[in-house]
């Protein structure tokens, strides 16, 4: 209540008050820029006495003084003629507070307005580059809003910042949080790799928001070796990396869906041919190299002994991914 009674007193001094600064400012020389001249008419009440940073975005890309495309208060926030009239009521868009919990009063919490709304003020300038494919992507259908992800008033974003990015998507995304923590991952804790180096949260033409038209197209932006061509080639692999890793991290070094021979076995019917000169079951589960080594069923379950260039063989011999 206390709060409140502050924040009505706050709005009729500085609408009396504020007004004639206003129009004393715009009579006065251009001592400011434009764009502090244009905000003024929000920063009046707005400013550093505000118990939340409002100003701090003069110190972001998105108020640098001087830019004609830099966006004014009411670019975000729209005119809000009634806001200005009377402070009580919501300006046209409302994106959710800066600092949760610092401002009170019996007028909140207030509602957020549609994600639609959010991001169409967004939109206005950032439409196209990386964000041609927002319409129609998961996080748009699902009215995820730019501003889940950026924080657009602090001086630092948190999604920009590598160090800090899983930060922001692990607050939903808690299953990949989990996967990144196990035996075998990218270091994605560590801060080498981060979730934009494969993902384009912002929409794209290929699966699961990968950056690239496939999966493999953005795996190979660092593992260019495993594009071949090979002269022996190993379907699965051409097809989808994901066929056998979890890109998020496993317990099975290197982040393997499974370890061989289930592995392989989840596509082979488990045995070798029957005119195979090795043996038809040295693929079978119950190993086959009759008098070969000390544990046949080992030796028949370790396929990558034999086969132990998976991704594909550029050896004259090496078909049957051998080398
Ligand atoms: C006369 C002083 C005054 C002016 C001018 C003013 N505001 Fe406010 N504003 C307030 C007060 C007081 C509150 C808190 C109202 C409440 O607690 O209900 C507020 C709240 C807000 C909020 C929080 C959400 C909401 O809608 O209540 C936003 C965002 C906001 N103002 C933006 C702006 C923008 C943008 C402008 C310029 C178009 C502006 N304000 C102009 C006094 C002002
Ligand atoms: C680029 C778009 C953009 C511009 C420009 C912008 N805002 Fe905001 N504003 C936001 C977003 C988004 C939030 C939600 C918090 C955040 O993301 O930092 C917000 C939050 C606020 C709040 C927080 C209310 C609360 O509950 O804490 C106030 C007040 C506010 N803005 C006023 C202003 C004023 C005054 C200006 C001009 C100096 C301004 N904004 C310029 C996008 C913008
Ligand atoms: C009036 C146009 C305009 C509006 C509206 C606008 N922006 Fe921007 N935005 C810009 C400009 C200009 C830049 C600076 C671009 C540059 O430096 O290349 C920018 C930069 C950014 C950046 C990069 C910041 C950085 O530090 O690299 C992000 C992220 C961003 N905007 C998000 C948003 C979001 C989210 C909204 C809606 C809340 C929004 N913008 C609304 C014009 C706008
Ligand atoms: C799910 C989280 C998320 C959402 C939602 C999101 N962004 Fe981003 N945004 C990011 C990340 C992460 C980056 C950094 C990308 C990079 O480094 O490749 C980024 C970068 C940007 C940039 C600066 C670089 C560039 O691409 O120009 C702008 C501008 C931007 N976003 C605007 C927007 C707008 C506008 C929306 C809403 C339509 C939006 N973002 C929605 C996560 C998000
Ligand atoms: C090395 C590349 C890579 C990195 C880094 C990465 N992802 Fe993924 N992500 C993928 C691929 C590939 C898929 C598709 C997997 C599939 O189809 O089996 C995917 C799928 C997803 C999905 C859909 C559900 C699922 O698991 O299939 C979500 C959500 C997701 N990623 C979020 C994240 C988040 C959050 C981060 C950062 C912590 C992240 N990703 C980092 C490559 C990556
Ligand atoms: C505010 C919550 C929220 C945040 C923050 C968020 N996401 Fe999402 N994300 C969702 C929702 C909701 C979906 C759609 C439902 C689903 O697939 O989980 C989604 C879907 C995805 C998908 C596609 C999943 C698929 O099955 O195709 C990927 C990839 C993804 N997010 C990555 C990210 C990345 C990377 C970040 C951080 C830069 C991030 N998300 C931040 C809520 C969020
Ligand atoms: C941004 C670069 C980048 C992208 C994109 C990328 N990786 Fe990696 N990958 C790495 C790094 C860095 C390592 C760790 C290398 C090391 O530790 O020596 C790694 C390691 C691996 C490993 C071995 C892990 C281990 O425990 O030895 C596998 C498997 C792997 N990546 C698969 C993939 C797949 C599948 C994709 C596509 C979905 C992918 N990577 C996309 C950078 C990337
Ligand atoms: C048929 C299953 C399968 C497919 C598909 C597959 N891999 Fe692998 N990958 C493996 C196995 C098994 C290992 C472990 C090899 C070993 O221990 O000798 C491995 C190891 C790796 C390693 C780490 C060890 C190394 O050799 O550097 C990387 C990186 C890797 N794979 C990347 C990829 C990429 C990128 C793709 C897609 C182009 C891919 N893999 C597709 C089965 C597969
Ligand atoms: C002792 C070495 C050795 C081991 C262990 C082995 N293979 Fe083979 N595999 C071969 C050779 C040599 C060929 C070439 C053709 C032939 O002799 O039948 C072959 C051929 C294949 C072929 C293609 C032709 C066919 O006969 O179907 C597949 C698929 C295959 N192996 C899968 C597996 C799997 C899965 C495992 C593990 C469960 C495995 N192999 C274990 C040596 C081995
Ligand atoms: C996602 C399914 C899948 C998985 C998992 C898989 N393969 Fe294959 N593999 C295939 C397909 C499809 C072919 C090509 C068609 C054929 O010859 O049966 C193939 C072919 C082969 C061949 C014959 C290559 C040639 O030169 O003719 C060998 C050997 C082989 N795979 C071994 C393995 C081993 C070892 C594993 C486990 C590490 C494995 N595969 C995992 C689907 C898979």
């Amino acid at each position: 209540m206390k709060r409140l009674q502050q924040l009505l007193a706050l709005s009729v001094f500085t609408l009396s008050f504020g007004m004639a600064a206003f129009s004393l400012a715009a009579d006065s020389p251009a001592a400011e820029s434009k764009l502090r001249e244009r905000d003024k008419v929000c920063t009046l009440c707005h400013n550093e006495s505000w118990p939340t940073p409002v100003l701090s975005i003069y110190q972001t890309k998105m108020g640098v003084q001087g830019d004609p495309r830099t966006p004014g208060c009411r670019d975000c926030h729209g005119p809000s003629e009634n806001h200005l009239k009377t402070p009580v009521n919501q300006v046209d868009v409302y994106f959710g507070p800066i600092k949760p919990g610092a401002l009170q009063s019996d007028s909140w919490p207030k509602t957020p307005s549609s994600a639609e709304a959010r991001n169409g003020a967004c939109l206005a300038c950032h439409k196209g580059t990386a964000r041609t494919r927002w319409d129609g992507s998961q996080h748009q259908v699902n009215e995820v809003a730019c501003t889940n992800c950026h924080n657009i008033h602090a001086p630092q974003q948190t999604v920009l910042n590598r160090k800090t990015q899983t930060q922001v998507c692990f607050t939903c995304h808690r299953e990949q949080r989990a996967d990144s923590l196990k035996i075998s991952t990218h270091p994605i804790k560590e801060g080498k790799v981060v979730c934009s180096d494969c993902h384009n949260p912002h929409g794209s033409s290929g699966p699961s928001l990968v950056k690239k038209n496939t999966i493999n197209e953005t795996c190979y932006t660092c593992h260019a070796e495993r594009r071949g061509p090979f002269l022996f080639e190993h379907q699965p692999v051409v097809e989808n990396c994901a066929n056998c890793h979890l890109p998020h991290g496993s317990n099975l070094s290197p982040m393997l869906v499974s370890r061989a021979p289930f592995l392989c076995q989840s596509c082979h019917d488990g045995q070798h041919s029957s005119e195979s000169p090795i043996g038809r079951n040295a693929a079978s589960n119950q190993g086959g190299f009759t008098g070969v080594g000390p544990s046949n069923q080992a030796t028949g379950r370790a396929c990558l002994n034999c086969h132990s260039v998976i991704h594909g063989s550029n050896s004259p011999n090496g078909g049957y991914l051998q080398r």
